[in-house]
C-alpha cells in the first residue's frame, strides 16, 4: 500500500478498521496460528512478537494462548490496539528495523506482511523476526494475498455502473 490515499488507512482513516474489519473476523485464523506455533516451537511457547500488530485484532486472540507484544509503525492504528488489548505490551517502529533487544517463544506478521514491497524490505522484515526468535522458536507469516490469488488492483470506473446504481438508489429513496 503505497499511495498517500492508501497511507491514510493507518492515519486519520483509521478508525474505519474495526468496522471494515472487525476483530471477530479474525478469531478463526487466529486460532490457526496460535495452533500452528504452538506445534513448532520446541517446548510449551508464552511469549509472541506480533509484527505490524496494526488494530491488535489478531492480536486480541493471539493473548489468550501468549503474553504477546505489538509493533507496528503507525500510531493511529497502536491506539486502537492499545483499547482493545489494554493488557498487552505496545511498541511503535518499523518491523524492518526495530530492535527490541530480547527474544520471544514465537514470532507472527499477519496481512501486514503485504506491506513489504521489495524483496529488500522482505528480508528485513524476516531478519528481525529470525533476530528476535529463540533458538527453537518460530515465525507464523499470515498472508493475505499468495501467488495463486494476487490480482492486480485497477482503477478504472465504468460511468454506465454508476449511472444505473445511481438510480437505482433514488428509486429506492423515492417516498
Ligand atoms: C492491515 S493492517 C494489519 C492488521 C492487523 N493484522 C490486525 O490484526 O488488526 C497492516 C498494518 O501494517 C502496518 N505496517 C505497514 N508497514 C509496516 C512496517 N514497515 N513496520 C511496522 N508496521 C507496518 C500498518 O501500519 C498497519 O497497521
Amino acid at each position: 500500500m503505497s499511495s498517500p490515499d492508501a497511507r491514510r488507512m493507518h492515519a486519520d482513516l483509521a478508525w474505519t478498521w474495526p468496522i471494515i474489519s472487525p476483530p471477530e473476523d479474525y478469531v478463526e485464523a487466529g486460532e490457526h496460528f496460535a495452533g500452528l506455533l504452538s506445534e513448532h516451537v520446541d517446548g510449551r511457547p508464552r511469549t509472541l512478537l506480533d509484527l505490524g500488530c496494526g488494530g491488535g485484532h489478531f492480536m486480541a486472540t493471539l493473548k489468550r494462548h501468549f503474553t504477546v507484544t505489538g509493533v507496528d509503525v503507525s500510531d493511529a492504528m497502536l491506539d486502537l490496539s492499545r483499547v482493545l488489548n489494554a493488557d498487552c505490551e505496545h511498541v511503535r517502529d518499523d518491523m524492518r528495523s526495530v530492535r527490541l533487544g530480547r527474544v520471544f517463544d514465537a514470532v507472527f506478521i499477519g496481512g501486514s506482511v503485504d506491506y513489504m514491497q521489495t524483496e529488500g524490505d522482505l528480508r528485513s522484515a524476516l531478519r528481525t523476526a529470525w533476530t528476535h526468535l529463540r533458538p527453537g522458536g518460530a515465525l507464523a507469516l499470515g498472508l493475505a494475498k499468495t501467488v495463486e490469488t494476487f490480482r492486480q488492483p485497477h482503477h478504472r470506473v465504468d460511468p454506465r455502473a454508476w449511472r444505473r446504481r445511481d438510480h437505482a438508489h433514488r428509486e429506492r429513496l423515492r417516498p
